[in-house]
């Protein structure tokens, strides 16, 4: 079973992963993220340091995924493993279209295309949504920000979330960041819990 875990910069997401590396143990889930699960995503990190342009970009994030899909997701699901991972396609499907925007005349369909044929689906997508405020107050200010952790290109990151959440309802779940921490983790380890009963009783299509 795949899960992903989605959100805007400052969403909580890296606390949540800490908390469900603890909470589902037991189930020993292999824990990933994007970019950076192999070392294609050392080139990701250095074009947005660098700033190239805004396809160069796009495009190592979607070589990183297919990379990462390769070396670790399709391995791991082929097992029969749980697979967490800490950002995933719908990243790029939220941000890349702002980065791309007045780039590209229509950059969703064409990031969808890309990914057609090759990518893996999550079985479930756990989207933390916040105010951007609470958000932007949350990233550390002594660590180097990316370009993207500002308040007006956040919001309309998550706008697009929220969008793709809306028309993908059975595979996304909207979780408020803003709940306590410990009921958010809860809440999510026991909704992983029962998705990973529920596959192991039937056949991965
Ligand atoms: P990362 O440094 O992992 O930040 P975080 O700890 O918030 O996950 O991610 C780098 C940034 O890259 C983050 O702001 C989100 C952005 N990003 C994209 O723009 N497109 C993508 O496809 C992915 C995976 C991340």
């Amino acid at each position: 079973m795949l899960v992903t875990i989605e959100g805007i910069d400052g969403s909580g997401k890296s606390t949540l992963l800490a908390r469900l590396r603890e909470l589902l143990a037991d189930l020993d889930p292999v824990f990933t993220r994007e970019p950076g699960a192999t070392w294609v995503g050392e080139s990701v990190r250095r074009a947005v340091a660098e700033r190239m342009d805004p396809i160069t970009e796009a495009l190592l994030f979607c070589a990183d995924h297919a990379a990462h899909i390769d070396t670790l997701i399709r391995p791991a699901l082929d097992e029969g493993r749980l697979v967490i991972s800490d950002r995933y396609s719908d990243s790029r499907f939220a941000y890349q279209p702002v980065v791309l925007d007045g780039i590209l005349p229509d950059p969703l369909p064409w990031l969808r295309a890309i990914h057609d044929g090759w990518s893996v689906r999550p079985d479930r997508t756990f989207l933390l949504v916040l105010p951007v405020e609470d958000a932007v107050s949350r990233l550390d200010p002594k660590k180097q920000r990316e370009y993207f952790e500002n308040a007006g290109i956040l919001a309309r990151v998550q706008e697009n979330y929220l969008t793709l959440a809306a028309a993908d309802p059975t595979r996304f779940v909207v979780v408020d960041a803003l709940l306590e921490k410990e009921e958010v983790a809860g809440f999510i380890a026991d909704e992983i819990r029962t998705g990973v009963r529920s596959s192991r009783s039937r056949p991965r299509a």
